[in-house]
């Protein structure tokens, strides 16, 4: 178990880190905590879940390999890796699916994952659709498959080969065949919550596998569904569905779930080109300046402008509503970044992806081309006064979920451009793909440098990890890996 020593220890150094470069009279902004107490039963905070840590603040404590030249090479696994994650003694963890019969297989990677040690399928169910997964505090990546199962499994090493293993596995018992998971996070007492697409909130109890689950449908004369991930802290369990936010308890005396509070959203009047769901693409972020969770943030649907939507943790009371991008562009399926008092969002609208889930239903405008661009908006110190864009800069295409570097305060990505014409805003199969960090002060692209041509480099707006210094990046057809060269 990776004790909270260590974490404080590397959050330390982080801090150090960032005071040493800072400029003497910058008044640079105060970017964390990551939410605090940290979560005693997920793994590394900036490694144990997709989005970084359990409040989904797609912030790290660790430094990335910065601006320096970048040397970049490929793992070609003929699967597409949406989820990497790290253990606390240095391995990754890739959750692909296969290209062909689309089976879902975790890997065992070394630190660089250059290697795969070992892989292991997991049952994909009648479901097509993706396998949802975090590490924890035991560096057991817990996921469920298609049979709506929670797994549990460690990895070994005897003898120099390497072996995963399924522990445990827990009938998620209240879930349809029909339905499946699409996002799961441990709470501060080790209940494992979980959302299904058909937008049941649940959670399974570590002692006795009891399983709890409650329906979100509150939105009159509709079916809510759930099409991104989760996120908890101390104050609840926060779900963001096709039609608004929710943040959960848990009930100990009866063992139910109750809506501490629900924010309905303008969900516009279609899915947008770019998202993947008709509602948020967001998995909605915890972040604030003190705790790390004061503050619950997610993106709207709205047309034309989408709105950055902040929320008190507490209460659901609005702290702003903020119009991001803009007409013709506007529009998100990434988690927002959540760190102190700012958040940045990064528009997809006009994304191109091969294929689209079940259900996802046709977009208006059918398509559009891909302009990008990064948004900041920092709520003020006042929050009762609202938010303040504080940049925004509307020609970064970026093509993964950025990631911020709390050590070295840079936003980590890719971005995307046309073969021969940098400045298109249409997209092709021969686009090339650039390792891209972002001043989060200026919003200015600090550096920007080739990684890799083609369909093969599509990066498709998943999240990458920043692992001791380097870049792990999930691709439709495996990881690649950026470091200082
Ligand atoms: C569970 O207890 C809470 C208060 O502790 C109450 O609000 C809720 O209605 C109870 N639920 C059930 C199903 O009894
Ligand atoms: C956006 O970033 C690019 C690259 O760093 C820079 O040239 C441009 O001035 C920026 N735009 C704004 C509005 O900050
Ligand atoms: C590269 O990063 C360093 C450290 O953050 C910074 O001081 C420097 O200005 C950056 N270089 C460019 C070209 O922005």
């Amino acid at each position: 178990m990776p004790s909270l020593g260590l974490v404080a220890k590397l959050l330390t150094v982080a801090s150090v880190a960032a005071l040493l470069t800072t400029p003497q009279f910058s008044s640079a902004t105060t970017f964390g905590p990551i939410i605090t107490p940290k979560n005693p039963y997920s793994g590394i905070d900036g490694l144990a879940t997709m989005h970084g840590d359990p409040a989904s603040s797609d912030s790290t404590p660790f430094a990335g390999p910065g601006n320096a030249t970048i040397t970049a090479s490929r793992n070609a696994l003929q699967s597409a890796c949406p989820t990497i994650l790290g253990t606390s003694d240095g391995y990754v963890f890739g959750l692909c699916t296969t290209i062909f019969g689309q089976t879902p297989t975790i890997h065992l990677f070394d630190s660089e994952a250059s290697t795969s040690l070992v892989e292991l399928a997991v049952a994909k169910g009648n479901i097509l659709g993706g396998v949802y997964a975090y590490v924890d505090n035991q560096d057991r990546l817990v996921l469920t498959n298609g049979n709506n199962q929670l797994l549990r499994v460690s990895k070994s090493s005897s003898g120099g080969k390497w072996s995963l293993t399924i522990t445990d596995t827990v009938p998620l018992t209240g879930i349809p065949s029909t339905d499946s998971v699409v996002g799961l996070a441990p709470d501060w007492q080790g209940f494992v919550w979980f959302a299904t697409a058909g937008a049941l909130a649940g959670y399974v109890d570590p002692v006795t596998n009891n399983v709890v689950v409650l329906p979100l449908q509150f939105a009159e004369g509709s079916t809510e569904a759930v099409a991104n991930s989760i996120s908890t802290s101390p104050a609840g369990t926060t779900i963001a569905t096709t039609f608004a936010t929710y943040v959960l308890g848990r009930d100990a005396t009866n063992s139910t779930i109750n809506v501490l509070w629900r924010q309905a959203y303008d969900r516009g009047p279609a899915r947008k080109p770019g998202q993947l769901s008709w509602g948020t693409g967001s998995t909605p972020t915890f972040f604030g300046p003190e705790t790390g969770y004061e503050y619950t943030t997610i993106v709207d649907n709205a047309s034309p402008l989408v709105n950055l939507l902040v929320y008190r943790t507490g209460d659901g009371s609005q702290v702003c509503k903020v119009p991001l991008f803009e007409p013709d562009n506007s529009g998100s399926e990434n988690s927002p970044i959540g760190s102190g008092r700012s958040v940045f969002v990064a528009s997809t609208y006009g994304y191109p992806y091969p294929a689209l889930p079940a259900g996802a239903g046709t977009s208006q405008p059918s398509s559009a081309n891909f302009v990008g661009g990064i948004e900041r908006v920092d709520v003020l110190e006042d929050d009762t006064q609202g938010c303040v864009v504080k940049w925004v800069n509307n020609t970064i295409r970026s093509s993964a979920v950025p990631k911020l570097s709390l050590a070295d305060k840079k936003i980590y990505t890719f971005v995307r451009q046309r073969f021969l014409d940098p400045d298109a805003t249409t997209t092709g199969l021969l686009d090339y793909f650039y390792y891209a960090t972002v001043d989060s002060e200026t919003g200015l692209i600090d550096s920007k440098q080739y990684v890799g041509q083609g369909f093969i480099y599509d990066t498709l707006q998943m999240a990458g990890l920043i692992n001791e210094g380097v870049l792990l990046q999930g691709t439709i057809t495996g990881v690649v890996r950026a470091k200082k060269a």
